[in-house]
């Protein structure tokens, strides 16, 4: 995957799903984002519609600004739209069970290539990444709240992480405006 990724998965649409979405739509990439429910995904809308508002508002950016933002922006229930994406982002409960459920079905949706990248504060991401076809293509890639406006991620790796993805995450990262900072696979991270 090139660094000037193309499209973005973010899987759940809560406190930071939404906001990851935001900060890939607003560094100018398409992006996906997938909730359980229609109910879930309207409201996943309404956080990105209410925090874009709330910049137009502030005057740190424009209403066509807001517009080309929130047109980047697929909102849906249906995890196989998810096939274009090259990087996935989950931010489901941070529940193993719960993320093994989405990592799995993921192998069978998005291409071989594509990166599957877990928000966890907490877990594991080799165990993680065990439940996976290909785990060394799983990375922790573990933003902030409000991820929006905080610069820190977390690029986290396990011992079967190849240099080259840690390149390759963290220049995603840089390009769409975060400070991304390597640490291994541990409670507690950084
Ligand atoms: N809240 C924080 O401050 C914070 C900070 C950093 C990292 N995290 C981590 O980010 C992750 C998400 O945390 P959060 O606070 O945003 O949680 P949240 O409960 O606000 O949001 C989770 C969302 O995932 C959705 N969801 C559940 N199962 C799903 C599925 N199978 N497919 C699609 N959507 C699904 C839920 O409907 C919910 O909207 C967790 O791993 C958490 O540890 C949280």
């Amino acid at each position: 995957m090139a660094e000037e990724t193309t499209t973005v998965g973010v899987i759940g649409l809560g406190t930071m799903g939404a906001g990851i979405v935001e900060v890939f739509a607003r560094g100018g990439t398409s992006v996906i984002g997938v909730e359980t429910t229609q109910e879930f995904a309207d409201r996943g809308k309404a956080i990105l519609q209410a925090s874009t508002d709330r910049a137009v508002a502030k005057g740190k950016l424009d209403e066509q600004g807001q517009q080309e933002i929130l047109g980047r922006i697929t909102i849906t229930t249906d995890m196989q739209d998810l096939a274009p994406a090259d990087l996935v982002i989950e931010a489901v409960p941070e529940r193993l069970d719960i993320k093994h459920q989405v990592f799995s079905a993921l192998d069978d949706i998005v291409s071989d290539t594509a990166i599957l990248a877990s928000n966890t504060s907490s877990l594991s991401i080799t165990a993680i990444a065990a439940g996976t076809a290909q785990p060394e293509r799983v990375i922790g890639l573990h933003f902030f709240n409000p991820a929006p406006i905080l610069k820190l991620v977390e690029v986290i790796t396990t011992l079967t992480t190849p240099d080259e993805l840690v390149q390759q995450v963290s220049g995603i990262a840089t390009s769409v405006g975060k400070k991304p900072v390597v640490v291994r696979d541990r409670a507690g991270f950084a």
